[in-house]
């Protein structure tokens, strides 16, 4: 770079070079970059004095100059570096080490919205005496649908896009019956055959299912299953529950609503909505509720008694409830994002955000 500069220019290089290499501290490369690079420094004076040059020799000086300040520039940086080895290799050997430096930040992650949403939940129901379980996401069939009364060929099946797992050997994999849960409920049975009613569970978790993806629909996704099951808990319990629930996230009071719905594991069997909490005047409509004034919560109902029976639960004796929070959609709702792909997409742009 030198060769090309013209001799005034050269002769400031070597200057700024002489007094980088005694340079003994940061501050003093710092002074050097500030005489250059400064208003009034020496870039800032040849620059100013080319409207003065004849018209055919300011292209060059324009130049130069620049090239001057890209060559300071980079000298300046190689010294930093060479002070910072310096450093290191003094505070390795015990002298010189400045223990008072700030230290350089390391870059720091965010938790996932889904985390912050569960956390969340899981702290609220704890508060209301729950227990939470975790359960394998490779699963039996026993566990996914047996149990949960949907024997093989049942048509609720059909509504679990099921992937189930290779197994050497085996005709139909489906006849092995391992498969990737596709949802939390398969917790329901394993809470029944390791507790003793009373109790109270939720179970947080990843379910599978082989979706055609959309902004909706993902093969990944999560859900927090609830389990009550006691004596005497009737319909009143679970909305009561629903509505406790609903007022530790929104802080106020929040109505909600019944409709029928069917799964084979919970007689009678519904569809909680909720009044949308995003419209600004209550019930009116608004983008996050498509104007309908109603949220879809979650669906949810009074276990089947075949089903306390298939776990060694006396349904003369005991009644349950049960739901199936969708926490994907729940963060969606709550973030206000759009499209569920986000979630397990793995973008740090969008992580970083939370
Ligand atoms: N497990 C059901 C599903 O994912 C939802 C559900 C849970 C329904 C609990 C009722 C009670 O489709």
């Amino acid at each position: 770079m030198e060769s090309t500069l013209s001799p005034e220019l050269a002769e400031h290089l070597t200057s700024a070079k002489a007094r980088i290499e005694v340079a003994t501290s940061l501050d003093d490369l710092r002074a050097i970059e500030r005489d250059f690079t400064d208003k009034g420094g020496v870039i800032a004076g040849l620059l100013a004095a080319i409207p003065t040059l004849p018209p055919a020799e300011r292209r060059d000086a324009g130049q130069g100059a620049n090239k001057l300040k890209g060559a300071v520039l980079e000298l300046l940086e190689a010294a930093r570096g060479g002070l910072a080895q310096a450093g290191i290799d003094a505070a390795r050997e015990g002298r010189g080490f400045d223990p008072t430096l700030p230290g350089t930040e390391a870059p720091r992650g965010s938790l996932h919205p889904v985390t912050l949403v569960t956390r969340e939940l899981e702290d609220i129901f704890s508060s209301m005496g729950y227990q939470i379980l975790d359960g394998p996401e490779v699963e039996l069939d026993t566990y996914n649908f047996e149990r949960l009364n949907i024997p093989a060929d049942h048509p609720a099946r059909d509504m679990h896009d099921t992937f189930w797992c290779e197994v050497s050997g085996a005709e139909r994999d489906s006849d092995v019956g391992i498969l990737l849960r596709t949802h939390t409920s398969c917790v329901q049975v394993r809470a029944m055959e390791k507790l003793q009613p009373p109790f109270r569970v939720v179970a947080p978790g990843r379910v599978f299912r082989q979706e055609t993806l959309d902004a909706s629909h993902e093969h990944t996704f999560h859900q927090m299953e609830g389990l009550v099951v006691g004596e005497g808990l009737t319909v009143g319990h679970l909305i009561g529950t629903m509505k406790t629930f609903l007022r530790e996230v929104f802080r106020r009071e929040i109505e909600v609503r019944l409709r029928p719905g069917y799964f084979p594991f919970v007689e009678p069997g519904f569809e909680l909505d909720a009044r949308c909490p995003f419209c600004e005047t209550e019930g009116a409509g608004c983008s996050v509720c498509k104007q309908s004034g109603w949220v879809e919560l979650c669906p949810c109902g009074m276990v089947h008694p075949r089903v306390l029976t298939l776990s060694g639960i006396d349904p003369e004796k005991y009644t349950g409830f049960a739901f199936g929070l969708g926490l994907s959609r729940l963060v969606m709702l709550r973030y206000q994002i759009d499209d569920i792909r986000h979630l397990m997409g793995g973008d740090a742009r969008f992580l970083s955000q939370f």
